[in-house]
């Protein structure tokens, strides 16, 4: 199974979600493969900082090589500085957009979970990522800007399944939810009822990614079939644990939240 997680804003989570992914997976004993494409590095930074990217450099030229093992559930391609000049050399050509999937094909049988984080934006990399996975998970943060950017971001996601002719789980994880900031349970709402198309409505909040109870469900949700009954019970379960928060705020103190 390939996850790609994508956004089209920066600074929502991307890192922070496949960190913690990659945590619970190898908690269930899954062996991973963590793929970071963001040269900037963080998921690098997060869970294997001292690791040597020559190998990404090699294994995204078309050499077959292995990622680097960290532990024995654990192995890496690390962020390379080259990710922009290889991008001109094998994304941006014709057919390039598959190039991803054709490296992990050999890869997709010595691991049971790839998960491969991405840019910021929807650049050569990012869309490799969505043509070569099999879920799709977006990020997103509980303000305007960000329900424009995912308009963006579910546009490129249609474009890429029309091309590449297979069905992509997607979903979307509204991060960072704070019950007590003015307006964002609207948000949630208005992200619920967003005509997403074959986009899944979004998953309940990972307010704390490194709740390790909120990431075995996510994984629980991807690997087990059991994306539908786990969205429609959480999402109801957070708008009732909200409203009864937001209710239990106002009575003691008017001015702390009114949403
Ligand atoms: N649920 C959360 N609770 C608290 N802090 C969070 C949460 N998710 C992310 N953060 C923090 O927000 C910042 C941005 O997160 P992160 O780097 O994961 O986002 P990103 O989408 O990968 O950013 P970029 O677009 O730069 O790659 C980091 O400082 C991270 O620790
Ligand atoms: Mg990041």
């Amino acid at each position: 199974m390939i996850v790609s997680v994508v956004s089209q804003k920066g600074g929502v989570g991307k890192s922070s979600i496949s960190a913690a992914l990659i945590r619970a997976l190898i908690k269930r004993g899954k062996r991973v493969c963590a793929i970071d494409l963001d040269v900037q590095g963080s998921l690098t930074h997060l869970i294997a900082p001292t690791i040597d990217a020559t190998r990404t450099t090699r294994w995204l030229a078309g050499v077959p090589v292995d990622p680097v093992v960290i532990s024995s559930n654990l192995s890496c391609f690390g962020a390379t500085a080259k990710l922009n000049s290889l991008e001109q050399d094998y994304v941006k050509v014709p057919g390039g957009a598959n190039v991803l999937q054709r490296r992990l094909a050999r890869m997709k049988r010595n691991f049971d979970v790839v998960v491969i984080d991405t840019a910021a934006g929807l650049g050569g990399w990012v869309v490799a990522a969505m043509y070569a996975a099999d879920h799709i998970v977006s990020p997103c943060l509980l303000e305007p800007l960000s329900l424009d950017a995912l308009k963006g971001f579910v546009k490129v996601r249609n474009q890429v399944v029309d091309a590449s002719g297979h069905m992509v789980k997607t979903w979307i994880v509204p991060n960072r939810f704070d019950r007590r900031i003015r307006g964002q349970t609207h948000i949630l709402q208005a992200l619920i009822g967003m005509n997403l198309g074959e986009v899944t409505p979004p998953i309940p909040t990972c307010s704390a990614v490194n709740n390790a109870m909120s990431a075995l469900n996510f994984v629980d949700a991807l690997s087990l079939g059991r994306a539908e009954a786990y969205f429609d019970h959480l999402s109801l379960q957070l708008l009732q644990a909200n409203n009864a928060v937001n209710s239990t705020l106002v009575s003691k103190d008017s001015t702390i939240v009114n949403v």
